[in-house]
């Protein structure tokens, strides 16, 4: 079967979900697969694109979205957006997990080997939420444009295997399913404190926009509480640096 009729293929009930994979749509090429689910979304649909025109990051930035070379989707759903973003980082990292070590990059990246292989973009028009995910997948280091050389890495470059995006699909899909569920039950705290803890940020000296502190606590709405010799600030958004860590310590937000 070809790569396409196998993401067509993806169903509930292949998976098992409740939520997520409603309708499955596949384009070979879109301007965003964002776009798709905010304007033709019904809960639980997902938009998948071979080849993205007009692929959207954070923070109003483009993202580079190489023909078949990575998984660029989106979960349309309806209702509450508060918890998606850190329930979609959680269905990454856990989805990757039996093959590589992904850790989450406060707020919503992930990265392997400190490499940024994962963006999330969380979008909402009226009672649309766009839950959009990319993933950079069977990359070389030699497909990424000049200025992600050293930030960005794909699942190939970082773990010398090749990787079938739609096995990677049919994961996500189910590991965010899972999170949905437990929020629409109620369990925001429980998905908040699981992402919060994966951040593993707390406790760290770091630099946002000039200021230096240490993370005191990462609070309800994800925003990290900051202790500077000037007061505790709060950091919702914009880059940040970790000034204590081992690894890559750019980090950017904006959700
Ligand atoms: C980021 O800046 O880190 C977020 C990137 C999100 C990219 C994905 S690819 C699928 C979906 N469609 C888009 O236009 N953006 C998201």
């Amino acid at each position: 079967m070809s790569t396409e009729s196998q993401f067509r293929a993806i169903t509930r009930e292949s998976l098992g979900t409740q939520i997520v994979a409603a309708r499955v749509v596949y384009f070979e090429e879109t301007a965003s697969t964002n776009t798709c689910a905010l304007e033709q979304g019904r809960d639980g649909d997902v938009f998948v694109a071979d080849r993205q025109t007009a692929g959207r990051g954070r923070q109003g930035r483009t993202w580079h979205s190489a023909p078949g070379l990575g998984l660029w989707f989106t979960v349309a759903l309806k209702g509450e957006a508060e918890g998606l973003v850190f329930a979609a980082a959680l269905a990454v990292r856990a989805a990757l997990a039996g093959r590589c070590a992904p850790t989450i990059k406060w707020p919503n990246d992930v990265l392997v080997n400190a490499k940024k292989i994962c963006g999330i973009l969380v979008e909402q028009r009226n009672d649309a939420i766009a839950v959009g995910i990319g993933i950079n997948v069977n990359h070389l280091r030699s497909d990424f444009p000049n200025e992600l050389e050293h930030s960005a890495g794909s699942l190939f470059t970082e773990t010398g295997e090749e990787w079938d995006r739609v096995a990677l699909l049919r994961d996500v899909l189910t590991h965010l399913d899972r999170r949905v569920i437990l929020l629409r039950n109620g369990q925001l705290e429980s998905v908040r404190n699981e992402w919060a803890r994966a951040c593993d940020i707390v406790g760290k000296r770091i630099e946002s926009e000039g200021h230096t502190g240490v993370v005191a606590a990462i609070d309800e709405a994800g925003a990290i509480v900051l202790d500077t010799a000037n007061g505790s600030r709060r950091v919702i958004s914009g880059h940040i640096t970790v000034l204590d860590d081992t690894s890559p310590a750019t980090h950017d937000s904006g959700d």
